[in-house]
């Protein structure tokens, strides 16, 4: 009998021990604890922008690089975003006597160094240990525009303070609770943030096969989220978009015009309709962009649809683009489209991943750089001139002028 009592106590002690291993092992704390982001702080030599997604998984863990990299489905929609721009081609001019041309340009009044901004993006704490503090410096020195998600690593407050006065966008993704939704308007605004970015495109996850796969959970705090609305650590990509609200409509737009003067931009515009509901329900600028290819798989790709958006809007509004913007020629072929601005996501957050700050500074400084060229090479001497150069349709795309 003693021997049998013996036994089922060891079962019970092998039991509790082999319990207790799988919950630390599960647990996000640890997750946190383990998760290694980098922490480089140096100038970063680019050739090429594309190198850059190399570089960065050697450096952080896969799962934080998977989410960061990835897109939807099969990812043939975020393949376009950018072999589109090779549908149609900037005929070269010469004789212009173009050397020097002029890159800055303002957006709602606010004047920036170069027609890029950076686009918001979650979970910058998974590249970087500084996170969003660290990309706002770097986004402030390279003298333009920092957008900030709702779902940043870091508060909104420490973005504030390290884009040092610079030019912020605060981006909304709308929660279920509305108190929720004012109040973190109504901050953004108490701090200095100049626009606010309504985020349309995302009533449910794209199907980020890479994430469920990792069976990726953030590793991190969202901080300006976290506790209000949902928990966040641990929580899975679907659990916090599931937590946002879904069922938004042109009422969702009148809504924030409501509670906020901040001029209000619609982003995720990929259909000439939608733009048009947006213009009519108050948005002060539209945001065309398929979210970097991470929604609708099987979508064109974002700069298709751009030139049909740019032709209904008829310059009412400012346009914003992104989805797949690497080069000078991208940006310049954007505007030349219709778009008044371009934005960039994961390109600024490689940036940050390879070299903190500096780094991000380099990506737009490499930018910067790789437009002038273009626009010496296309004769133009400033945005204005790429507003009314007309690109040459290509037998690969066939797309049509503006
Ligand atoms: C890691 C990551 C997180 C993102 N998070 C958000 C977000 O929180 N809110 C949002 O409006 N867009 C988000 N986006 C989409 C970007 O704002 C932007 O539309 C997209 O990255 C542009 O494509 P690109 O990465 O090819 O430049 C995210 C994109 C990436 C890559």
């Amino acid at each position: 009998m003693k021997r049998l009592i013996f036994i089922l106590c060891m079962l019970l002690v092998v039991f509790l021990i082999v319990w207790l291993v799988a919950y630390i092992h599960k647990s996000p704390m640890v997750q946190n604890s383990e998760y290694q982001a980098s922490n480089r702080d140096t100038q970063i030599v680019i050739y090429d922008i594309d190198d850059l997604e190399g570089e960065v998984a050697q450096i952080i863990p896969k799962g934080g690089f998977d989410y960061i990299r990835g897109g939807a489905g099969t990812e043939q929609t975020m393949m376009r975003n950018t072999t589109s721009f090779d549908n149609v081609d900037i005929v070269p001019r010469v004789l212009t006597g173009v050397v020097e041309p002029n890159i800055t340009t303002t957006i709602f009044g606010t004047e920036i160094a170069l027609p890029v901004i950076a686009a918001p993006a979650a979970a910058h704490g998974l590249a970087h240990v500084s996170a969003e503090a660290g990309t706002a410096h770097g986004v402030a020195a390279a003298g333009t525009i920092m957008s900030v998600s709702t779902y940043a690593s870091s508060t909104l407050e420490e973005i504030a303070r390290a884009g040092r006065g610079a030019p912020q966008w605060f981006q909304l993704y709308l929660s279920k609770d509305e108190n929720f939704n004012r109040q973190i308007v109504k901050k953004a605004e108490d701090l200095g943030y100049k626009a606010i970015i309504l985020t349309v495109d995302a009533p449910v996850g794209g199907n980020r096969i890479a994430d469920l796969r990792n069976d990726f959970k953030f590793p991190l705090e969202m901080p300006n989220v976290a506790k209000k609305t949902m928990k966040t650590k641990g929580q899975g990509i679907g659990k916090i978009f599931a937590a946002s609200k879904n069922d938004l409509s042109p009422y969702d737009v009148m809504w924030l015009k409501s509670v906020t003067k901040l001029p209000v931009i619609v982003k995720g515009i990929q259909h000439p309709d939608d733009a048009e509901l947006a213009i009519l329900a108050g948005a002060d600028a539209i945001w065309v962009s398929n979210h970097g290819g991470r929604q609708l798989d099987g979508a064109p790709g974002a700069f298709e649809m751009l030139p049909e958006i740019a032709a209904r809007i008829n310059k009412r509004v400012p346009i914003i683009f992104d989805s797949g913007i690497r080069r000078g020629q991208h940006i310049f072929k954007a505007i030349a489209s219709g778009a008044d601005i371009v934005a960039i996501g994961r390109p600024v957050i490689y940036g940050l991943a390879l070299g903190g700050w500096r780094g991000v500074v380099d990506v737009f400084d490499w930018l910067k750089k790789d437009l002038r060229r273009v626009m010496v090479l296309a004769g133009a001497y400033n945005i204005e001139d790429i507003k009314q150069t007309k690109l040459h349709p290509n037998s690969a795309g066939g797309m049509c002028e503006k």
